[in-house]
């Protein structure tokens, strides 16, 4: 999709079940390009839920409730007059839990005619193209990932809440992948408040260079929804943002609507 991730791949249906031969060559795209892509797929929550299944367990939302049919599977709503995305800043997942969610995979149900694309950024890079001293300084560090930053349900009048943020969780900031054993940067502006052992405004100045230098353009990608897409991707050596471009909404005005499901795979925890 870009220099710096994503692959598209096409001529398979996910609403059938995939030989192991099939997903294996999926999973190893997962692998090497950190987030995939399917286009035109016509999938019941269900068959979703089956085939996110193949790659891990998956978990509810912590904060939010998920669908009748299957629990695990989150309605990411956006109505016309709403002009924030759930899921707006720079962030992987439910990373102010011990064990944040490994990935997901997002089927588009109801996309806008254009905008709300969701960006996606490469975690290795970011990392790798720090300088040696910034490398030194920062591997080792810890930080803490906070989730009372953030509105999960009452901003959003398609979504209902089932229980109150309030976690915190401690991380290392430059994490091994357990599948690939490369080393990726592991901080959000979403949910990054501090490092360990400094205050937030002494955080603040260094955060603030990491999440610019992970979020540069050339570390990045972005999917254009389209119905029947399907994304998956790795939270362990990405971060994904749903871009706020719908400038009817945020004028006042009547945008679009915009509703995805994402089924999430369960945690693992950093090292
Ligand atoms: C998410 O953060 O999981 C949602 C991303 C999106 O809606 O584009």
């Amino acid at each position: 999709m870009a220099g710096s991730l994503g692959a598209e791949i096409s001529g398979v249906d996910l609403s059938k079940s995939l030989s192991n031969e099939v997903f294996a060559g999926i999973h190893q795209a997962f692998l090497d390009h950190l987030v995939i892509y399917f286009r035109d797929q016509n999938l019941t929550p269900a068959q979703h839920r089956d085939f996110a299944l193949r790659f891990f367990k998956l978990e509810e939302h912590p904060y939010v409730e998920g669908i009748a049919e299957v629990p695990e599977i989150t309605e990411i709503v956006k109505e016309p007059e709403e002009h924030r995305n759930w899921g707006g800043p720079w962030h992987a997942d439910v990373t102010f839990k011990e064990e944040p969610s490994i990935g997901a995979a997002l089927y588009a149900r109801d996309v806008p005619p254009y905008g709300g694309d969701t960006g996606f950024a490469n975690m290795y890079l970011a990392w790798e193209t720090l300088s040696d001293g910034m490398k030194a300084l920062i591997d080792g560090l810890e930080a803490f990932h906070d989730s009372s930053g953030y509105d999960y349900s009452t901003a959003f009048r398609g979504m209902r809440g089932k229980a109150a943020a309030g976690d915190r969780a401690l991380h290392p900031v430059v994490r091994t992948h357990p599948e690939t054993g490369r080393k990726a940067l592991f901080v959000s502006r979403a949910y990054t408040t501090h490092f360990k052992d400094m205050t937030p405004a002494e955080s603040k100045p260094l955060l603030e260079y990491l999440f610019d230098h992970a979020s540069r353009i050339e570390h990045t990608t972005r999917i254009r929804w389209e119905k029947g897409s399907l994304a998956v991707w790795d939270n362990r050596e990405t971060m994904h943002c749903a871009i706020d471009d719908d400038f009817a909404a945020r004028n006042g005005g009547n945008g679009f609507r915009r509703v995805l499901h994402r089924a999430t795979f369960a945690g693992q925890k950093p090292m």
